[in-house]
Protein backbone atom coordinates (compact mmCIF):
# COMPACT_ATOMS: atom_id res chain seq x y z
CA UNK A 1 0.00 0.00 0.00
CA UNK A 2 1.23 3.76 -0.75
CA UNK A 3 2.17 6.45 2.06
CA UNK A 4 -0.38 9.22 1.79
CA UNK A 5 0.56 13.03 1.26
CA UNK A 6 -1.89 15.26 2.55
CA UNK A 7 -0.95 18.87 1.55
CA UNK A 8 -2.52 22.46 0.43
CA UNK A 9 -3.09 25.81 0.01
CA UNK A 10 -5.07 28.50 1.47
CA UNK A 11 -7.41 30.04 -1.31
CA UNK A 12 -6.29 33.73 -0.84
CA UNK A 13 -5.52 34.62 -4.70
CA UNK A 14 -2.88 33.19 -6.90
CA UNK A 15 -0.39 30.98 -6.22
CA UNK A 16 3.23 32.16 -7.08
CA UNK A 17 6.79 30.37 -8.29
CA UNK A 18 7.25 30.67 -4.01
CA UNK A 19 4.62 28.25 -3.63
CA UNK A 20 5.89 26.18 -6.43
CA UNK A 21 9.97 25.87 -4.97
CA UNK A 22 8.34 25.29 -1.59
CA UNK A 23 5.83 23.11 -2.09
CA UNK A 24 4.13 22.12 -5.35
CA UNK A 25 6.95 20.94 -7.19
CA UNK A 26 7.23 18.68 -4.40
CA UNK A 27 3.77 17.05 -4.79
CA UNK A 28 3.89 17.14 -8.36
CA UNK A 29 7.09 15.20 -8.03
CA UNK A 30 5.55 13.16 -5.33
CA UNK A 31 2.36 12.05 -7.47
CA UNK A 32 3.04 8.57 -8.24
CA UNK A 33 5.15 7.36 -5.64
CA UNK A 34 2.30 8.44 -3.05
CA UNK A 35 -1.61 8.57 -2.17
CA UNK A 36 -1.85 12.37 -2.67
CA UNK A 37 -4.66 14.67 -1.46
CA UNK A 38 -4.38 18.13 -1.96
CA UNK A 39 -6.72 20.43 0.10
CA UNK A 40 -7.60 23.72 -0.90
CA UNK A 41 -8.26 25.01 2.71
CA UNK A 42 -11.23 27.46 2.20
CA UNK A 43 -11.94 27.45 5.69
CA UNK A 44 -8.37 28.62 6.61
CA UNK A 45 -8.80 30.99 4.25
CA UNK A 46 -11.91 32.60 6.30
CA UNK A 47 -9.37 33.16 8.69
CA UNK A 48 -8.44 36.25 7.06
CA UNK A 49 -11.15 36.53 4.77
CA UNK A 50 -14.53 36.43 7.00
CA UNK A 51 -15.02 40.17 5.97
CA UNK A 52 -15.09 39.23 2.21
CA UNK A 53 -16.43 35.75 1.60
CA UNK A 54 -17.50 35.62 -1.19
CA UNK A 55 -13.66 35.95 -2.78
CA UNK A 56 -13.35 32.30 -2.07
CA UNK A 57 -15.28 31.22 -4.97
CA UNK A 58 -13.18 32.74 -7.75
CA UNK A 59 -9.82 31.96 -5.56
CA UNK A 60 -10.32 28.33 -5.22
CA UNK A 61 -11.19 27.90 -8.80
CA UNK A 62 -7.53 29.54 -9.34
CA UNK A 63 -5.76 27.86 -7.39
CA UNK A 64 -7.02 24.62 -8.52
CA UNK A 65 -5.90 25.77 -12.01
CA UNK A 66 -2.76 26.58 -10.73
CA UNK A 67 -1.49 23.25 -9.27
CA UNK A 68 -3.09 21.64 -12.35
CA UNK A 69 -1.03 23.77 -14.90
CA UNK A 70 2.27 22.90 -12.73
CA UNK A 71 1.11 18.83 -13.67
CA UNK A 72 -0.88 18.04 -10.73
CA UNK A 73 -2.93 14.89 -12.55
CA UNK A 74 -6.39 15.09 -11.25
CA UNK A 75 -6.18 11.32 -12.43
CA UNK A 76 -3.63 10.50 -10.03
CA UNK A 77 -3.73 12.80 -6.76
CA UNK A 78 -6.87 13.96 -5.86
CA UNK A 79 -7.84 17.93 -5.57
CA UNK A 80 -10.74 18.27 -2.53
CA UNK A 81 -12.25 21.28 -0.68
CA UNK A 82 -11.80 21.94 3.12
CA UNK A 83 -15.45 23.20 3.66
CA UNK A 84 -17.26 20.25 2.08
CA UNK A 85 -15.83 17.68 4.38
CA UNK A 86 -17.18 18.95 7.82
CA UNK A 87 -15.34 15.97 9.81
CA UNK A 88 -12.04 18.31 9.29
CA UNK A 89 -14.02 21.05 11.47
CA UNK A 90 -15.29 18.00 14.05
CA UNK A 91 -10.74 17.46 14.76
CA UNK A 92 -10.52 20.71 14.84
CA UNK A 93 -12.89 21.08 17.94
CA UNK A 94 -11.35 17.88 19.30
CA UNK A 95 -7.90 18.93 19.03
CA UNK A 96 -9.01 22.26 20.23
CA UNK A 97 -9.28 20.50 24.13
CA UNK A 98 -6.10 19.79 24.63
CA UNK A 99 -4.18 22.15 22.94
CA UNK A 100 -3.03 25.48 24.93
CA UNK A 101 -3.29 28.88 23.75
CA UNK A 102 0.25 29.60 25.04
CA UNK A 103 1.48 26.87 22.60
CA UNK A 104 -0.47 28.65 19.93
CA UNK A 105 0.64 32.37 20.43
CA UNK A 106 4.14 30.92 20.49
CA UNK A 107 4.04 29.26 16.76
CA UNK A 108 6.59 30.87 14.82
CA UNK A 109 3.90 31.10 12.00
CA UNK A 110 2.07 31.88 13.70
CA UNK A 111 4.12 34.39 15.67
CA UNK A 112 5.54 35.87 12.28
CA UNK A 113 1.71 35.90 10.06
CA UNK A 114 0.79 37.96 13.10
CA UNK A 115 3.54 40.46 12.72
CA UNK A 116 3.29 40.79 8.89
CA UNK A 117 -0.57 41.35 8.70
CA UNK A 118 -0.02 43.80 11.50
CA UNK A 119 -2.36 41.75 13.91
CA UNK A 120 -1.07 43.73 16.81
CA UNK A 121 -4.39 43.12 19.51
CA UNK A 122 -6.93 42.13 16.75
CA UNK A 123 -5.80 38.65 16.57
CA UNK A 124 -9.04 36.47 16.24
CA UNK A 125 -9.68 32.95 17.80
CA UNK A 126 -9.74 31.07 14.73
CA UNK A 127 -6.98 32.93 13.50
CA UNK A 128 -4.93 32.18 16.32
CA UNK A 129 -5.91 27.73 15.99
CA UNK A 130 -5.22 27.63 12.79
CA UNK A 131 -2.74 25.05 13.28
CA UNK A 132 -5.25 23.22 14.85
CA UNK A 133 -7.12 23.18 12.07
CA UNK A 134 -4.41 22.02 9.87
CA UNK A 135 -3.41 19.44 12.17
CA UNK A 136 -6.96 18.10 11.62
CA UNK A 137 -6.12 18.41 8.02
CA UNK A 138 -3.27 16.76 8.09
CA UNK A 139 -4.57 13.73 10.69
CA UNK A 140 -7.81 12.90 9.00
CA UNK A 141 -6.10 11.73 5.79
CA UNK A 142 -3.55 9.87 7.97
CA UNK A 143 -0.70 10.97 5.83
CA UNK A 144 3.00 10.30 6.34
CA UNK A 145 4.15 13.21 4.63
CA UNK A 146 3.41 16.90 3.51
CA UNK A 147 4.87 19.22 1.17
CA UNK A 148 5.07 22.61 2.79
CA UNK A 149 6.99 25.90 2.35
CA UNK A 150 9.81 26.37 5.14
CA UNK A 151 7.60 28.78 6.72
CA UNK A 152 5.11 26.05 7.53
CA UNK A 153 7.19 23.62 9.18
CA UNK A 154 6.32 24.89 13.05
CA UNK A 155 3.04 23.85 12.19
CA UNK A 156 4.19 20.60 11.43
CA UNK A 157 5.60 20.18 14.40
CA UNK A 158 2.76 21.51 16.20
CA UNK A 159 0.73 18.54 14.27
CA UNK A 160 3.33 16.26 15.34
CA UNK A 161 2.52 17.24 19.11
CA UNK A 162 -1.24 16.98 18.84
CA UNK A 163 -0.52 13.78 17.24
CA UNK A 164 1.03 12.36 20.30
CA UNK A 165 -0.95 13.53 23.03
CA UNK A 166 -3.77 12.60 21.26
CA UNK A 167 -2.62 8.52 20.92
CA UNK A 168 -1.32 9.25 24.35
CA UNK A 169 -4.62 10.56 25.63
CA UNK A 170 -6.90 7.71 23.93
CA UNK A 171 -6.01 5.20 21.63
CA UNK A 172 -3.14 4.84 18.89
CA UNK A 173 -5.28 6.05 15.60
CA UNK A 174 -3.73 9.00 14.01
CA UNK A 175 -0.39 8.56 12.39
CA UNK A 176 2.52 12.02 13.00
CA UNK A 177 3.54 13.04 9.40
CA UNK A 178 6.90 14.22 8.43
CA UNK A 179 7.09 17.58 6.79
CA UNK A 180 8.76 18.02 3.32
CA UNK A 181 10.40 21.42 2.41
CA UNK A 182 11.65 21.76 -1.65
CA UNK A 183 15.30 21.93 -2.47
CA UNK A 184 15.34 26.03 -2.30
CA UNK A 185 12.95 25.73 0.59
CA UNK A 186 11.92 29.11 0.60
CA UNK A 187 12.23 32.06 -2.39
CA UNK A 188 13.24 35.34 -1.45
CA UNK A 189 10.51 38.47 -3.02
CA UNK A 190 11.40 40.57 -6.29
CA UNK A 191 12.23 42.90 -3.61
CA UNK A 192 14.95 40.46 -2.03
CA UNK A 193 12.87 40.52 1.06
CA UNK A 194 12.87 37.01 3.03
CA UNK A 195 9.61 35.67 1.33
CA UNK A 196 7.80 36.05 -1.94
CA UNK A 197 4.09 37.05 -0.62
CA UNK A 198 1.21 39.51 -1.82
CA UNK A 199 0.96 41.65 0.91
CA UNK A 200 4.45 42.59 0.49
CA UNK A 201 3.82 42.80 -3.10
CA UNK A 202 6.79 41.47 -3.96
CA UNK A 203 5.29 38.51 -6.08
CA UNK A 204 5.66 36.94 -9.64
CA UNK A 205 2.64 34.82 -10.24
CA UNK A 206 2.60 31.26 -11.98
CA UNK A 207 -0.10 32.91 -14.20
CA UNK A 208 0.88 36.16 -14.40
CA UNK A 209 1.93 37.17 -18.43
CA UNK A 210 5.32 36.89 -20.28
CA UNK A 211 4.64 40.54 -20.55
CA UNK A 212 4.62 41.07 -16.98
CA UNK A 213 7.23 38.49 -15.52
CA UNK A 214 9.54 40.36 -17.90
CA UNK A 215 8.10 43.57 -16.29
CA UNK A 216 8.70 42.33 -12.81
CA UNK A 217 12.34 40.88 -13.31
CA UNK A 218 13.41 44.15 -14.88
CA UNK A 219 12.68 45.73 -11.65
CA UNK A 220 14.20 43.40 -9.24
CA UNK A 221 16.35 43.90 -6.76
CA UNK A 222 20.08 42.88 -7.22
CA UNK A 223 23.32 42.50 -5.23
CA UNK A 224 23.33 46.52 -3.87
CA UNK A 225 27.16 46.34 -3.95
CA UNK A 226 27.39 46.18 -7.62
CA UNK A 227 26.65 49.42 -9.05
CA UNK A 228 28.45 49.26 -12.20
CA UNK A 229 28.69 46.61 -14.63
CA UNK A 230 32.18 46.10 -13.75
CA UNK A 231 32.22 46.02 -9.92
CA UNK A 232 32.71 42.56 -8.56
CA UNK A 233 28.94 41.28 -7.58
CA UNK A 234 28.00 39.01 -4.74
CA UNK A 235 25.24 36.02 -6.61
CA UNK A 236 24.50 34.41 -3.38
CA UNK A 237 23.16 37.27 -2.09
CA UNK A 238 21.23 38.69 -5.43
CA UNK A 239 18.02 37.87 -5.82
CA UNK A 240 18.36 37.52 -9.29
CA UNK A 241 21.17 34.77 -8.96
CA UNK A 242 19.07 33.15 -6.18
CA UNK A 243 16.13 32.67 -9.11
CA UNK A 244 18.32 31.02 -11.25
CA UNK A 245 19.18 28.21 -9.29
CA UNK A 246 15.65 27.49 -9.00
CA UNK A 247 14.38 27.59 -12.60
CA UNK A 248 17.65 27.50 -14.44
CA UNK A 249 17.80 23.30 -16.06
CA UNK A 250 21.38 24.01 -17.13
CA UNK A 251 23.42 23.65 -13.98
CA UNK A 252 26.74 24.42 -15.83
CA UNK A 253 25.42 28.10 -17.45
CA UNK A 254 24.58 28.93 -13.50
CA UNK A 255 27.65 28.20 -12.91
CA UNK A 256 29.51 30.37 -15.28
CA UNK A 257 26.95 32.93 -14.99
CA UNK A 258 28.36 32.88 -11.16
CA UNK A 259 31.87 33.30 -12.08
CA UNK A 260 31.04 36.22 -14.66
CA UNK A 261 29.28 38.09 -12.01
CA UNK A 262 32.16 37.45 -9.43
CA UNK A 263 34.66 38.71 -11.80
CA UNK A 264 32.37 41.33 -12.85
CA UNK A 265 32.44 40.91 -16.62
CA UNK A 266 28.73 40.26 -16.57
CA UNK A 267 26.32 43.20 -15.05
CA UNK A 268 22.80 42.84 -13.92
CA UNK A 269 20.72 44.31 -16.68
CA UNK A 270 21.82 41.12 -18.85
CA UNK A 271 21.18 39.07 -15.63
CA UNK A 272 17.83 40.31 -15.79
CA UNK A 273 16.89 39.86 -19.44
CA UNK A 274 18.06 36.09 -18.89
CA UNK A 275 15.93 35.51 -15.95
CA UNK A 276 12.73 37.07 -17.86
CA UNK A 277 13.58 34.76 -20.80
CA UNK A 278 14.56 31.24 -18.36
CA UNK A 279 11.10 31.82 -16.36
CA UNK A 280 9.02 32.82 -19.20
CA UNK A 281 10.45 29.48 -20.84
CA UNK A 282 9.72 27.68 -17.54
CA UNK A 283 6.13 29.37 -17.42
CA UNK A 284 4.47 28.68 -20.47
CA UNK A 285 3.98 24.69 -20.56
CA UNK A 286 1.96 25.75 -16.94
CA UNK A 287 0.31 28.85 -19.26
CA UNK A 288 -0.79 26.66 -22.51
CA UNK A 289 -2.18 23.72 -19.42
CA UNK A 290 -4.48 26.38 -17.92
CA UNK A 291 -5.66 27.91 -21.01
CA UNK A 292 -7.50 24.46 -21.50
CA UNK A 293 -9.15 24.98 -18.03
CA UNK A 294 -9.90 28.64 -18.61
CA UNK A 295 -11.89 28.00 -21.36
CA UNK A 296 -13.88 25.49 -19.41
CA UNK A 297 -14.44 26.51 -15.89
CA UNK A 298 -16.60 23.23 -15.64
CA UNK A 299 -13.84 20.96 -15.80
CA UNK A 300 -12.41 22.35 -12.89
CA UNK A 301 -15.66 22.37 -10.95
CA UNK A 302 -15.92 18.23 -11.21
CA UNK A 303 -12.38 17.57 -10.75
CA UNK A 304 -13.03 19.40 -7.47
CA UNK A 305 -16.71 17.59 -6.88
CA UNK A 306 -15.27 14.38 -7.88
CA UNK A 307 -11.67 14.99 -5.24
CA UNK A 308 -14.05 16.19 -2.33
CA UNK A 309 -16.75 12.83 -2.75
CA UNK A 310 -13.27 10.95 -2.82
CA UNK A 311 -11.69 12.10 -0.29
CA UNK A 312 -14.88 12.30 1.82
CA UNK A 313 -14.80 8.16 2.25
CA UNK A 314 -11.36 8.39 4.37
CA UNK A 315 -12.51 11.66 6.49
CA UNK A 316 -15.83 9.90 7.60
CA UNK A 317 -13.80 6.93 8.03
CA UNK A 318 -10.74 8.41 10.57
CA UNK A 319 -13.54 10.55 12.20
CA UNK A 320 -15.92 7.26 13.36
CA UNK A 321 -12.37 5.75 14.56
CA UNK A 322 -11.36 9.17 16.43
CA UNK A 323 -15.09 8.90 18.13
CA UNK A 324 -14.46 5.49 19.07
CA UNK A 325 -11.08 6.05 20.96
CA UNK A 326 -12.43 8.97 22.69
CA UNK A 327 -15.28 6.83 23.68
CA UNK A 328 -17.55 9.47 22.65
CA UNK A 329 -19.54 7.05 19.97
CA UNK A 330 -22.53 6.50 21.93
CA UNK A 331 -25.03 4.62 19.72
CA UNK A 332 -24.48 3.00 16.77
N1 LIG B 1 -1.25 26.89 5.70
C1 LIG B 1 -0.86 26.39 4.41
C2 LIG B 1 -0.25 27.54 3.61
O1 LIG B 1 -0.60 28.65 3.82
C3 LIG B 1 -2.01 25.81 3.64
C4 LIG B 1 -2.56 24.54 4.24
C5 LIG B 1 -3.81 24.34 4.76
C6 LIG B 1 -1.89 23.30 4.36
N2 LIG B 1 -3.97 23.08 5.20
C7 LIG B 1 -2.81 22.40 4.98
C8 LIG B 1 -0.60 22.87 4.03
C9 LIG B 1 -2.44 21.08 5.29
C10 LIG B 1 -0.25 21.54 4.33
C11 LIG B 1 -1.15 20.68 4.96
O2 LIG B 1 0.58 27.30 2.75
Amino acid sequence: MKKRILTGDRPTGKLHLGHFVGSIANRVKLQNTYEEYVLIADVQALTTNFDHPEKLAGDLREIAMDNLACGLDPQVATICVQSKMPEISELTTYFSMFTTVSSLRRNPTIKSEIEQLGMKDNIMYGFLGYPISQAADITIFKAHLVPVGEDQMPIIEATREIVRRFNRLYKKVLIEPEGLVGKIGRLVGTDGQAKMSKSLGNVIYLSDSEKAVEQKVSQMFTDPQKIRLSDKGHPDRCPVYLYYLAFYADKAEAHQIKKDCLSGKRGCVECKKDLGAVLNKFLNPLREKRRKFEKKLSLVDDILISGTKKARTITKQTIEEVREAMKINYFK
